[in-house]
Parts: structure tokens; C-alpha cells; sequence
């Protein structure tokens, strides 16, 4: 059984986010710049039944028995079994990495199931396609985000600009011109469950208002749809402005996200937004790309403890 390397994209959600759950169209793009990359290699002398886990970026290393059956490398390795009817996993090291930003809205938990997934079928010796890819992935999101819309495993599993509505099957995204984003973290870690039950908590009491702020972002996503595919720069842009004042209103920015968005609009960018679900994370400015780089600097400069420059 040889060595069998996956890596799977981060993402960012050019809009629609936490509307998307409630039924609403987004868009998402992969960053094929950074990625989660699995390696599983067999065991043939030491403990050669045991599956070891090496993902020292987030502190798991040892024996998959050692760690809770819930313990989510734990939870791949079941959905995987069951999916594919195997009674048990051939003893392997498995190591885990990424270069993605941890809770940081660009989908390095998802990035990290898919590769895990397309790792293991590989190592096992079983094809998988995207969608499986993608089911599966949905599979563990569901454990840790609570009700995600399925966004983050769609566009890590398949690589490509989606435009996606919840339980409908994904369309891509053809660009005939190129786009491109600088995306910066605040540094600050946030939970996608929180983020998310708080809108619902919020859409619960006021939901004609909510409603109306989801359907205004569905109306953002239709927009820049058209104007992406015009090649509009300045158009999807102040959609992006529009849909960031919409997030506000949802109640999922902060100051740190909106000091970069800001600092963003005053260096030029067409437009900025946050990416994922806030209260944390990371802003995407759509640029001119002669500009990427000195925006790239001022986000730093405000604050941004990475910054990254994607064309699309
Ligand atoms: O926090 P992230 O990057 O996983 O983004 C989640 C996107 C939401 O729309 C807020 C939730 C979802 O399931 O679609």
C-alpha cells in the first residue's frame, strides 16, 4: 500500500454569507494559494494496525484510539468507514497540515476534511468523486458548525467559483476576465457556530427585518453575479461595500473588520468586504492589481496579521 498525499484550497465568500442559510444565493471562490495537505503513509513495522494522527499545527498527535471517538479527525475517519463500508482503516501515520489561517473565515476546517477524505480514498484504494467529496465533508461540518449551508464543502471539494443555493446542485462560475482580491485577517479567531446562532437568535425575534436584510444580500449576490460576468470591477465592488453594511446590520462585524474594510476603501480598492462568518476573521478588497501590493501594506499597517493576494 503506497503513500498517498490530498490537498484541498481554502476559500473566501465574495458574498452571501450567513444569508446563504436561509436559502439565499452566494458566491465563493477556492484560494488556490493556500491549502490543507494530508499524507497518510502505512505502518508496515511498528504497530501496524494502529492509525496514528501527526497534525501538530493544531496540538493532535498519537494514536486515533487515544483520542475521544468524537475528536473530529476521529469523526472523519467514521463517516469515511461508513461511506465506504470498510470494517477498519489499514494502520497508517496520517499527517495534517495547512497553511490556511485557522477560524479565520477561509475554510481551513473544511479544506482539512476534504483533503482527509480524498487522502484516505486514495490510501484505501477507492474512488471518490467531488461530490462525495463534498457530502462527506458536509457530513463532519455539520458536527462542528451546527446547520451549515454546505457552501464551505462545495467550493473546497469542487475548486472552482461557485454560485450556490442551499440543497439546489452548484453552477460554476465563468469568469472571462481575471479579478483580484486581497484578503486580510484581523488575528482574530471566531467561531462559525457562534456567529451563526446569533443571527438566528436575532432572525427569531425580528424576523420581517432579517428576512429583508437576507433577501437585500440575496439581491448583492444576483448583482455582482451579472457584473463579474460583465468584468465590471467597479460595480461588484460597491455590491461588496453594500453587502459588508448588510453584515453590519446582522450584527456579525466589528471594529477591526471595519477598520480594514475601511482603510481598504480610502487606499482604492472598487470595494471590501468581511469573509465568513465575522465577529473575527478576514476582509476581502477587490483591487486593480497594480495596487495589490501597497494595500496589502496599508491593511498591515492597520492592523491585518496577514494579508494574501488571490487572482481569479
Ligand atoms: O466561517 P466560515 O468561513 O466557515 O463561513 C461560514 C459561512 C456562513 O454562511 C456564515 C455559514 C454557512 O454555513 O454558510
Amino acid at each position: 500500500m503506497p503513500a498517498f498525499t490530498a490537498t484541498a484550497p481554502g476559500k473566501m465568500i465574495l458574498a452571501g454569507e450567513h444569508a446563504v442559510v436561509y436559502g439565499q444565493p452566494a458566491i465563493a471562490f477556492p484560494l488556490r494559494e493556500i491549502r490543507a495537505r494530508v499524507i497518510i503513509e502505512p505502518r508496515i513495522k511498528q504497530s501496524p494496525d494502529a492509525v496514528i494522527f501527526d497534525a501538530q499545527d493544531v496540538g493532535v498527535t498519537g494514536l486515533s484510539d487515544s483520542l475521544a471517538p468524537d475528536q473530529a479527525f476521529n469523526r472523519i475517519l467514521q463517516v469515511f468507514q461508513e461511506h465506504f463500508n470498510l470494517p477498519h482503516i489499514p494502520g497508517c501515520l496520517i499527517r495534517i497540515s495547512s497553511t490556511i489561517p485557522m477560524a479565520s473565515g477561509m475554510g481551513s476546517g473544511a479544506a482539512v476534511s476534504a483533503a482527509m477524505f480524498r487522502a484516505l480514498a486514495g490510501f484505501t484504494g477507492k474512488g471518490i468523486s467531488d461530490q462525495e467529496v463534498s457530502d462527506l465533508t458536509f457530513e463532519i461540518e455539520k458536527n462542528f458548525h451546527g446547520n451549515p449551508s454546505g457552501i464551505d464543502n462545495t467550493v473546497v471539494s469542487f475548486q472552482r467559483p461557485i454560485y450556490y443555493v442551499k440543497n439546489h446542485p452548484l453552477e460554476t462560475l465563468h469568469l472571462n476576465k481575471s479579478f483580484t482580491f486581497v484578503l486580510a485577517d484581523t488575528g482574530i479567531r471566531s467561531s462559525t457556530r457562534i456567529a451563526v446562532e446569533g443571527v438566528r437568535e436575532r432572525w427569531e425575534k425580528s424576523l420581517t427585518l432579517y428576512n429583508g436584510y437576507f433577501a437585500e444580500i440575496g439581491r448583492m449576490v444576483h448583482l455582482i453575479r451579472e457584473s463579474l460576468a460583465n468584468g465590471d470591477e467597479s460595480a461588484v465592488g460597491v455590491c461588496m461595500n453594500q453587502d459588508h453594511e448588510l453584515l453590519q446590520k446582522i450584527g456579525v462585524s466589528n471594529q477591526a473588520l471595519d477598520t480594514l474594510v475601511n482603510e481598504s476603501i480610502k487606499e482604492k480598492a472598487y470595494g471590501a468586504k468581511l469573509i465568513g462568518s465575522g465577529l473575527g476573521g478576514s476582509i476581502a478588497a477587490l483591487v486593480a492589481p497594480e495596487i495589490a501590493e501597497s494595500v496589502s501594506k496599508k491593511l498591515k499597517k492597520a492592523g491585518a496579521v496577514w494579508t494574501l493576494t488571490s487572482t481569479f
